[in-house]
């Protein structure tokens, strides 16, 4: 096809209502971009290999607080949004965004081979021009190496088969203050056109939209914001156990720190990080580093001290017992929210698993208490949650907050507790004895 039409056939294609669009991946970040889009006016197809789901979400159910089920099945009533296990239609949408997930292996190399696959299916689909946009995190380079050089190797050219962009998700799962329509989006583009395309895409549903220079520079922003959060959880992490050692209430800190009007961003201590994206991107920027001869001893250390901090609460609360008689063993403790983020039933890699964990293996009597999360299971056990009242918390030893929900009475919880380690300041400025920080 001539470039010309090829590019004019695609932006004409562009108003909403008219541009069928697929979203491949239809998960914490794939979900909710497929019912922006849908909302927006586009007709959005949904893929995703999890067969169940892709039933669940055509009867108009959704499994993800970010997008409310009444909108879901408006949209799936209004026919602007379906989802499918089988790429068969694939050559209805003009514009393909993938948004699937991307890991790292045990040996610390990424793992993209979700993006790899896709790929893959979609070169047998290239039948008219396409606009495709990755929207996974991946290392600098990648979109090129894998999806161009793949649709290349297939004997498709670049703005004239199809376009290639690259816009990394920074959705914020469960900040409703933060819909993606209002994030700024960056984009960019693997030629003029692709660029000028995603643009002119992105900016009809979404307020700002960021050209960046080059894939390149994309990809790599998108690691420099999760390392850069990564490595100050893991400094305010460090302080906190520097507080703690010299009893002086690092919550305090951070209070007055804030004040500064300028050159400080506060960031809070916690039992660990969950999900998907900061336990697992910055060691993209690392592994890439080493390629270059370049150590990123600050991820490095970052993702060590981050991953010591359940261990270093389960040590924290095995000392409070001790100074009140009590030994681990035996005690009954309850576990307050396992989910790894507030407001949320996302258990991925959530620090309370570790720490679940290491009491069970210590002869800790554990259950726990989450609204959003009916049952909990990792290694070795399988618990349900329990209903959260003054009776239950009376017969605990001891209550740990792992993770700080809306709507829980803390108060409540501190009034009828006899220990209470709080790794969140659910209880800020508590003067009560019985809860520590
Ligand atoms: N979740 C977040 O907060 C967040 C934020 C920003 C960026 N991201 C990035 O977005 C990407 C997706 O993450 P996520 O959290 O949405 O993952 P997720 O695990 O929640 O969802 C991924 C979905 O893709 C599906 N899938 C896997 N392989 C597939 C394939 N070959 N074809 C079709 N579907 C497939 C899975 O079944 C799942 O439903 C990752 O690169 C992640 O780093 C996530």
């Amino acid at each position: 096809m001539e470039k010309s039409n090829q590019s004019s056939s695609l932006r004409a294609g562009l108003q909403p209502k008219q541009t069928p669009v697929a979203v491949i991946g239809l998960g914490q970040s794939g979900l909710p971009t497929a019912a922006t889009l849908a909302q927006a006016g586009f007709r959005v197809t949904g893929y995703d290999i999890d067969e169940s789901k892709v039933k669940s979400l055509n009867r108009g159910e959704s499994y993800l607080e970010d997008v409310e089920q009444s909108d879901l099945s408006r949209l799936v009533d209004q026919g602007n949004f379906r989802a499918k296990n089988s790429f068969a239609t694939l050559n209805g949408a003009k514009i393909i965004i993938i948004a699937v997930p991307t890991f790292i292996t045990k040996q610390g190399t990424p793992d993209l081979k979700a993006v790899k696959a896709v790929t893959d299916d979609i070169v047998g689909f290239i039948n008219e021009p396409k606009l495709i946009i990755l929207e996974s995190t991946v290392y600098p380079g990648a979109t090129e190496e894998i999806i161009k050089q793949a649709l290349d190797a297939a004997g498709l050219k670049l703005d004239e088969d199809y376009l290639l962009a690259y816009s990394p998700s920074r959705i914020d799962p469960g900040n409703s203050n933060w819909p993606i329509t209002k994030i700024p989006k960056i984009v960019a583009g693997a030629s003029k056109e692709s660029l000028s395309a995603a643009e002119e895409f992105y900016s009809s549903f979404i307020d700002k939209v960021i050209p960046a220079g080059s894939i390149k520079a994309a990809e790599t922003t998108k690691l420099f914001e999760n390392s850069y959060r990564a490595v100050n959880i893991a400094f305010v992490d460090a302080m906190k156990i520097f507080c703690e050692a010299m009893d002086i209430d690092i919550w305090e800190i951070i209070d007055l720190a804030s004040s500064k009007p300028f050159g400080f961003v506060p960031f809070y201590p916690g039992p660990g990080i969950g999900g998907e994206c900061i336990p697992v991107v910055p060691l993209y920027l690392a592994w890439k580093a080493k390629e270059y001869g370049i150590r990123a001893d600050f991820i490095e250390v970052a993702s060590q001290i981050i991953d010591m901090m359940p261990t270093h609460f389960t040590n924290q609360l095995c000392g409070l017992l001790n100074k009140e008689g009590k030994t681990l063993k035996n005690s009954k403790i309850l576990i307050l929210g396992v989910a790894y983020k507030s407001g949320m039933s996302d258990t991925r890699k959530s620090p309370a698993k570790k720490i679940i964990r290491q009491l069970i293996e210590t002869g800790a009597k554990v259950s726990y208490s989450d609204p959003y999360v009916p049952s909990f299971s990792s290694s070795g056990y399988q618990l349900k949650s329990s209903k959260l009242n003054a009776g239950l918390i009376k017969k605990q030893d001891a209550v740990v907050i792992v993770t700080e929900h809306p709507n829980i009475d803390y108060k409540m919880v501190a009034d009828n507790s006899r220990l209470v380690l709080d790794t969140r300041n659910a209880l800020p400025h508590s003067k009560k004895h019985n809860v520590h920080h």
